[in-house]
Order: structure tokens, then C-alpha cells, then sequence
């Protein structure tokens, strides 16, 4: 298609109705067009995170419209809109499409973000991998930052093995804190690779108490309980994060579009500081089927669309 693409129609992943993975169509609608202060990236792969089943499912209501899927993406830049500078034509990026509740989303062949939202795609890093480093790399950059925590402090990072666990504990390792992983016994090696100095198996729990628990498995009270009197707790889901107790300051992150700190990460993971797994490609026309996949226990990595 080319950059010209009033009048054009693309195919995006949407749901109609909420369910399971068979409810995720694909539609062709027309492609959108950069307003103010944005860009169009065609999009080249797009991760697919537990929030896009949550969408699908209805978590975030939505209904009798039309939803898109998907929040992270990368590509290229096909169009800008008025007002924007520093993104041309043929700049690779990524970014990140925040929103539950939206017409269209990165799983797509277009898409439009404000350009306060992108950075330029990571050079060393392939296409695959770049795709899912938006939304899990925000979250646990944001998580560990709301910590607050001094280096040498303990923390506990649950479902460290999974994308936005596996990435807060090569961050907050970076940032001089003392990881403790928890994580499913077979991932022990996995989650010590990453810089965690000690690894506690699903249901168990550390030595003693951290100084704070990065919640990534949203596993709440219990997670909670395992942090020292007057600590902190960062949870992952808002709205959801177990009520404060002995003196600990209960934290729930919600992620959001930063050019500026992905531009941060994408350094890092040039740089070959940061992980990104990825576990399956689908096409975008197979959308329904990398939902099943998705809801299939035990998927190590980010299953990723490509368009
Ligand atoms: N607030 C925000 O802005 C925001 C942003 C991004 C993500 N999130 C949320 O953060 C969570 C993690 O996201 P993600 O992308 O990292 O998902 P993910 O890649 O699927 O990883 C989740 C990890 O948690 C593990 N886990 C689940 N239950 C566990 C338990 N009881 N004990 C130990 N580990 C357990 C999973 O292991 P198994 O595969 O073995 O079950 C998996 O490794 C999700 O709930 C997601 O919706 C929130």
C-alpha cells in the first residue's frame, strides 16, 4: 500500500463480542490516518500479551463495539501527521498503543500513534524481538522505578520468567537491588541468567523477609505477605493490588506510552542487557489461532504477530 492510503482498506484483528479466542475476526477497515502530533507505522510484527485476552474476553467492557487488538508494535513509518517532527517516512520504530477500549490496535497492518510514543527500532535486536519489548519493557521499567528502592535492597520478582517478570529482574539487578526469582522449578537457570541471586520455586518463599516484591505472577496477599514491615509492594494489575498492611506502601503500576524511556530500553537491549523472548510467529491472519496459543498454559516467551 503505499503512503497515499485515503480511500485504502488494511486488515486488522478486532473483536464483535467477547469469548474466546474463535471471537477474534479479522476485519478490513479503512487505514487510518496520522492527525496532529502522530505517525502511521506499517505495521512489520506485534506482540501478543495476556491484556489482548483480557480485551477479547471482556475484562475491560467495550461492548457492542468494535475493539481492536493489540498494544505494541513495530515497523515502520509510512505517513506523519501535522505537527511532527523528528519521525520521517522509512523510520523504523517501535511503540506502544496504550488503550483496552480502542477502535484499532497494533494487530493490524497500520497503525497510527502519537510520536511521543515511538522510538527508533533497536538496531541488534531482530524484528521478532523487538516486537515484544513495548509493553513488557515499560512495565517493568516503571514497576522497578516504583519500588523506590536503594541499591542493596532485597526484592522478590514473581513470575520472573515470564516477559514483564524477566525483564524486572534484569532491571532491577541493573539497578544494584538483590533479585530474588520466583518463578516454576524449570525456570531456575532461566531466571538466574537474567541476574537473580536466588531463586524461590512457585508456592515457596525466600529466606527472609524482602524490602519489597515486584508482583509480576499477580499472586496479591501472599506475595504481600512475604515483604518486611514498612516495605513496598508493586502490583501489575490496577484496581486489583491487596489492601496495605504493617507499614507497606502498596503500588499499582498501570503502563504508558514514554518514547523516551523505550528509547531507553531499546539502548539496553542493543546493548544485549535485556531478554527478549519470543516463543511463536504467527501471521495476522492467523490471529485466532495465536489466542489459542496464548491461552495455553506454560508458553515461555512473547507470541508475536506478523503482519
Ligand atoms: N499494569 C500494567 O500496565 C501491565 C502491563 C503489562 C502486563 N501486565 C500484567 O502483568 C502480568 C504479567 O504479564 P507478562 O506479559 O509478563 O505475562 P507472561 O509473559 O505470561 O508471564 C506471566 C508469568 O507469571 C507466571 N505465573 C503465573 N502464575 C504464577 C504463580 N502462581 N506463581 C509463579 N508464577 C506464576 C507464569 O508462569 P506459567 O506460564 O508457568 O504459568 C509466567 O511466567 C499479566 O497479568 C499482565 O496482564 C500489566
Amino acid at each position: 500500500m503505499s503512503a497515499n492510503t485515503s480511500g485504502r482498506t488494511m486488515l486488522a484483528a478486532v473483536v464483535n463480542g467477547f469469548g474466546g479466542p474463535e471471537r477474534v475476526e479479522l476485519a478490513e477497515v479503512p487505514v487510518p490516518r496520522p492527525a496532529a502530533g502522530q505517525v502511521r507505522i506499517r505495521v512489520a510484527a506485534a506482540g501478543l500479551n495476556p491484556v489482548d485476552g483480557a480485551v477479547r474476553a471482556g475484562v475491560f467492557g467495550g461492548d457492542g463495539q468494535q475493539l481492536g487488538l493489540g498494544w505494541e508494535v513495530v515497523g515502520e513509518i509510512d505517513g506523519t501527521g501535522p505537527g511532527v517532527t523528528g519521525w520521517s517516512r522509512g523510520d523504523r520504530v517501535v511503540g506502544l498503543h496504550y488503550g483496552a477500549v480502542k477502535p484499532l490496535g497494533t494487530h493490524a497492518e497500520y497503525v497510527v500513534l502519537d510520536a511521543t510514543a515511538v522510538a527508533a527500532a533497536p538496531a541488534a535486536v531482530d524484528v521478532l524481538a523487538a516486537a515484544a519489548l513495548p509493553l513488557a519493557g515499560l512495565t517493568a521499567a516503571r514497576a522497578v522505578e516504583q519500588l523506590g528502592l536503594a541499591p542493596g535492597s532485597s526484592v522478590l520478582v514473581t513470575g520472573a520468567a515470564g516477559m514483564v517478570g524477566g525483564l524486572a529482574v534484569q532491571l532491577a539487578a541493573r539497578a544494584g537491588l538483590v533479585v530474588t526469582a520466583l518463578a516454576g522449578p524449570g525456570d531456575e537457570e532461566f531466571v538466574r541468567s537474567l541476574g537473580a541471586a536466588a531463586f524461590v520455586p512457585r508456592g515457596g518463599a525466600p529466606a527472609g523477609a524482602v524490602d519489597g516484591v515486584l508482583d509480576a505472577a499477580v499472586l496479591g496477599g501472599p506475595a504481600l505477605a512475604l515483604v518486611r514491615d514498612g516495605g513496598v509492594y508493586v502490583g501489575l494489575i490496577p484496581h486489583h493490588a491487596p489492601a496495605a498492611e504493617r507499614g507497606i506502601r502498596v503500588e499499582e503500576q498501570e503502563v504508558a506510552p514514554d518514547g523516551e524511556l523505550l528509547a531507553e530500553l531499546v539502548a539496553l537491549a542493543d546493548a544485549g542487557a535485556l531478554t527478549l523472548r519470543v516463543s511463536e510467529a504467527f501471521p495476522l491472519a492467523e490471529a485466532a489461532k495465536a489466542h489459542e496459543r496464548l491461552a495455553t498454559p506454560g508458553v515461555r516467551g512473547r507470541i508475536v504477530l506478523t503482519a
